[in-house]
């Protein structure tokens, strides 16, 4: 019978027909062309980095001609691609590359990855690619290809996980042909196992894709696991006057919702007493009355900002009409009608809580 093609016999094998083979680099794929290119293609599209790379080789055709160049031509070649630290980088690394290896690139990825701006999959980028040393690479194209073809539903940019990916990627290489097995890797990546939609009837390694078996793509590469940002909570209090209108207060300039309306604020007690917002409002609201008797506690609003999340826990409470001019003429009370809005700046989540009221007044309506 005959043997299974190996993961790189498939891989080498579209190449032959399918990959690219008329990029720039790849005429000529010396060290120095090859890691111009691959430190452009950081980043940055194939299609992009085209014409930049080749003005740029005809200005500096050799790693001598960057190293003599002052920084600022370097830049000058540079311009619109963006991530000018990789300019800087390579400037600098041309010059080590002079005057501490005669001019001729390290062979050895160990050696390529202490020179500025490479890192390991670069650095194994160019000894595939350029000295046909058996190292592998480790791009975005090439950890989406493993983790859909090995089902790792882990986030690739855990230690962990990387690790693994490491070692899959220097066990799937071939014997020889590392080369072309580096730029297939890429091209798959590139052009069918694309990040959405990808063209798995063409791909050569759909028979034994994992992701593709159980019909779940879409989840690889896993994403990044969500931060839990720090929890603050609230309490607000819906005081409403027997008018369909609630009492907003105008924040301070400063800080969050910095001269936005929004509701009277308590820090929240988890276990409230009744009387405790009865004391807050006496003292800090001019003297507003609460009847807390029927206080009523709407469902919890969660509302995230940048750095935390904020849980708001509403308290619908009647206050007595005859009190409500003791906050009215202030600049910092509104009483704010249900029925139609105002053109004064709102907090989100109050905006949202008082368009709930609104559609469902049973709270305020007694
Ligand atoms: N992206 C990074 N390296 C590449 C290469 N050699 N060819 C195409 N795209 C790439």
């Amino acid at each position: 019978m005959a043997r299974e093609h190996t993961f790189a016999e498939q891989v080498l094998d579209w190449f032959v027909t399918h990959g690219r083979h008329d990029l720039p680099w790849q005429q000529n794929p010396t060290p120095y062309r090859v890691w111009v290119s691959e430190i452009m293609l950081q980043q940055t599209q194939v299609t992009t980095v085209i014409p930049y790379y080749k003005r740029f080789m005809e200005g500096f055709p050799e790693v001598q001609a960057l190293a003599a160049a002052p920084v600022d031509q370097v830049l000058h070649l540079w311009t619109g691609l963006g991530y000018y630290a990789r300019a800087r980088n390579l400037h600098k690394a041309a010059r080590q590359v002079c005057a501490e290896h005669g001019g001729h690139f390290p062979n050895s990825v160990e050696e390529l990855e202490s020179l500025p701006g490479i890192g390991r999959s670069t650095a194994g980028a160019i000894a595939a690619l350029a000295m046909h040393i058996r190292a592998p690479i480790l791009d975005g194209n090439v950890k989406r290809v493993l983790t859909r073809y090995f089902a790792i539903a882990t986030y690739p940019e855990s230690s962990a996980v990387k690790a693994r990916l490491w070692e899959l990627a220097e066990t799937l290489l071939p014997e020889c042909g590392v080369a072309a097995y580096t730029q297939a890797m890429m091209d798959l990546g590139a052009t069918l196992c694309t990040r959405s939609q990808p063209d798995c009837e063409r791909c050569p390694l759909a028979d034994r894709c994992q992701a593709l078996a159980a019909g779940e793509i879409a989840k690889y590469p896993g994403k990044k696991p969500r931060q839990d940002k720090p929890v603050k909570a609230v309490q607000m209090l819906i005081l409403h006057n027997g008018q369909g209108e609630v009492l907003l207060e105008k924040r301070a300039d400063a800080g969050i919702w910095g001269g936005l309306y929004s509701l009277p604020e308590q820090p929240l007690v988890r276990h409230t007493g009744q009387d405790e917002p009865a004391a807050h409002c006496m003292v800090e609201y001019n003297g507003l009355s609460c009847d807390l008797t029927d206080a009523i506690r709407l469902p919890e609003v969660r509302h995230s900002f940048t750095h935390f999340r904020l849980d708001i826990f509403p308290l619908v409470i009647e206050t007595e009409p005859a009190s409500s001019t003791g906050v009215a003429d202030s600049d910092r009370w509104l009483w704010y009608p249900l029925d139609h809005s105002l053109e004064v700046g709102l907090a989100a989540p109050v905006k949202k809580l008082l368009s709930r009221l609104a559609e469902d007044s049973r709270p305020i309506a007694r």
